[in-house]
């Protein structure tokens, strides 16, 4: 397990440029997990996440920190779904970035958009698009319609073998820390199986990433997995999701 500072930005390990820059709410066992990747001269920020106060000063501080200030760096945001989880520090966001920011969602999250009041150009994107970086890096975008919303997306990034699953392979957890540990198998299953409405949905979604080889999953809540991933995609496989019908 390597250290580190909840408080502080951090280099998201076996990366050399992608960083957590999230925020843990330990009383209600609830964390964000904004990500920034940094390439050469040009940064994307994932799934930015909440405008409320006590939240955006975080994301906002912690992205400062690895940019130096240099908020125009960030050419690109891109985000999962359509929640005000990772979409409602868009608006906030959009007015320091670089002034030519595009913002990439799956076509059915950008109606959305428009609605946390975004003024920014929205690239819409469909299955298996493809985002190229000007280094030659490349993203590839996998949508897993219902997983949790019709217009939600995964993101695979080549370089690194990271896989940012957005809801997929969250967790719920007053136990949390950055990297999966020992509670995580439970904190995923917490959060999956009430949130997630179809099992066919998800297994979908799990069969369409696993042509994908992973190195580590990135998600929006809970913990990064970047050991026993295999172990993870099998629970998943078993979980009885829609538990509130
Ligand atoms: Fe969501
Ligand atoms: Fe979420």
């Amino acid at each position: 397990m390597s250290t580190y500072d909840e408080h502080l930005p951090h280099l998201v390990r076996g990366t050399e440029d992608i960083y957590w820059v999230g925020f843990a709410d330990r009383k209600v066992g609830f964390s964000n997990n904004p990500y920034l990747i940094v390439d050469g001269d040009e940064a994307m920020l994932i799934d930015p996440g909440s405008r409320a106060p006590e939240h955006y000063r975080v994301v906002h501080n912690k992205v400062a920190k690895v940019l130096r200030g240099d908020f125009e760096k960030i050419k690109y945001m891109m985000v999962q779904h359509q929640d005000p989880d990772l979409c409602a520090a868009l608006p906030l966001f959009e007015v320091i970035v670089n002034p030519e920011v595009k913002i990439y969602a799956q076509s059915r999250s950008a109606l959305f958009l428009r609605y946390y009041g975004v003024n920014s150009e929205v690239v819409p994107i469909e299955d298996g698009d493809e985002f190229v970086f000007a280094s030659g890096r490349k993203l590839t975008f996998i949508t897993t319609p219902y997983v949790h919303f019709a217009g939600s997306h995964v993101t695979y990034d080549h370089k690194t073998k990271s896989l940012f699953s957005s809801d997929i392979f969250g967790g719920f957890s007053i136990n949390w820390s950055l990297y999966a540990n020992k509670y995580y198998l439970e904190a995923f299953k917490a959060f999956t199986e009430p949130y997630i409405g179809s099992k066919e949905a998800l297994l979908s979604a799990l069969e369409k990433i696993s042509a994908f080889e992973i190195e580590r999953i990135l998600p929006q809540h809970g913990s990064i997995i970047d050991e026993d991933i295999d172990k993870y995609i099998e629970a998943a496989k078993n979980l009885e999701v829609a538990q509130w019908i």
